[in-house]
């Protein structure tokens, strides 16, 4: 049986001045919407108990297992307001299928893709106010479920709760969309074969933060992790993938290993790259391989892309060897061209022949 999120109002919610105050500047990931969606999930019953409740905290018994082993999991996707004042998800199912992978190496129970896509669109319904319709902002959806039963040995929870909330966006970055510097780290790996690299669950960004420490300490504003075996191939940010651009025409990504997040902004981009004129490739990339190309100009952009970063420029690569200027160290041609082409998408500022954008009635 499918889930039904019901309403329960906030009793509470924000005026519609201070709700304007927020969206005038909204930042990333600092405020939240006055609604979120829950359920429980037992051994026992499986889901129930689903509902759109206000938004607010948790109680958590100390010993709750996500507390001690972080059993937990999550998704990154957002509501776009469309050009005919609609609003509209993009590809809710690549979220709800990630979602369902990321649990099985969790070891977390599945929720079908219907239920996900459910949850999600409850919350938005409830805050549809939130909503941006400024250019390059939107309101910023975060799925995710953890081990809430208490007890301290170390196995699968056998109670488990589910939250979406939400949260509206600009930027990622605090500098906007102007290129970024990257710090290639060869001290710290986020992912080793086996591993939950290709998960997106919070264990992973809390390993990668001291790597980010250490990108901050070099004057850089994000870090590339090379693969945890050899630490000699290109794997991905600090939460968003990578791209390259060859005087090939090739566009070239790392290819997915198992250690690496399967981005939904990745797969779309290996998907738009032939209306370019590029040819997608998807392949191991050598970390000495990069600097040198970018170096020798044969690699000619470089750019992150993911949910909350979109595509972003990376205008430098800095390692212990040097600091690489990637073309004249602005946002290239193609990057320009790719961003634009995939938020016209997003906003419903062009037709949508892939069928990738969402409705929500
Ligand atoms: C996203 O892009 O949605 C993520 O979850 C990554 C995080 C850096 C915000």
């Amino acid at each position: 049986m499918s889930l039904q999120f019901e309403i329960r109002r906030n009793p509470n919610p924000r005026s519609d001045a201070e709700r304007e105050t927020i969206l005038s500047n909204p930042g990333f990931g600092v405020h939240f919407t006055d609604h979120m969606s829950v359920a429980s999930w037992t051994e026992a019953d499986g889901w129930h108990d689903s509902a759109v409740v206000p938004y607010g905290p948790f109680m958590l018994d100390p010993a709750a297992a996500v507390l001690h082993y972080a059993q937990e999991i999550f998704e990154g996707m957002k509501a776009y307001r469309q050009a005919d004042g609609t609003v509209a998800l993009f590809r809710p199912d690549k979220n709800a299928e990630r979602f369902q992978r990321s649990a099985a190496r969790l070891a977390l129970p599945q929720m079908d893709t219907a239920d996900f896509i459910s949850s999600v669109e409850a919350v938005v319904n409830a805050d549809r106010a939130w909503v941006p319709d400024q250019p390059e902002q939107s309101l910023y959806l975060r799925p995710f479920m953890f081990a809430s039963e208490a007890f301290l040995g170390v196995r699968p929870a056998k109670f488990v709760t589910y939250c979406c909330f939400a949260s509206p966006a600009g930027a990622y970055f605090a500098s906007g969309v102007r290129p970024i510097s990257i710090w290639i780290t060869t001290k710290y790996t986020r992912a080793a074969p086996g591993g939950t690299g290709a998960a997106k669950c919070g264990g992973n960004y809390a390993a990668s933060l001291i790597a980010q420490q250490e990108a901050a300490e070099h004057g850089c504003d994000q870090v590339m992790f090379a693969d945890g075996a050899e630490r000699a191939w290109v794997e991905e940010l600090g939460g968003m993938n990578v791209y390259l651009v060859t005087t090939d025409n090739e566009l070239v990504t790392p290819e997915l290993t198992g250690s690496i997040l399967e981005g939904v902004t990745r797969d779309s981009i290996l998907e738009l790259a032939p209306d370019f004129g590029l040819t997608p490739v998807e392949r191991r990339i050598g970390i000495q391989e990069l600097t040198e190309a970018v170096a020798a100009g044969t690699v000619t952009e470089v750019f992150a892309c993911g949910t909350a970063a979109v595509v972003t420029p990376i205008g430098t690569l800095k390692n212990e060897h040097g600091t690489f200027s990637v073309g004249s160290g602005e946002t290239g041609e193609t990057t320009a061209a790719l961003r634009a082409a995939l938020l016209d998408i997003q906003y419903g500022r062009t037709p949508d022949p892939q069928g990738w954008m969402h409705r929500i009635s």
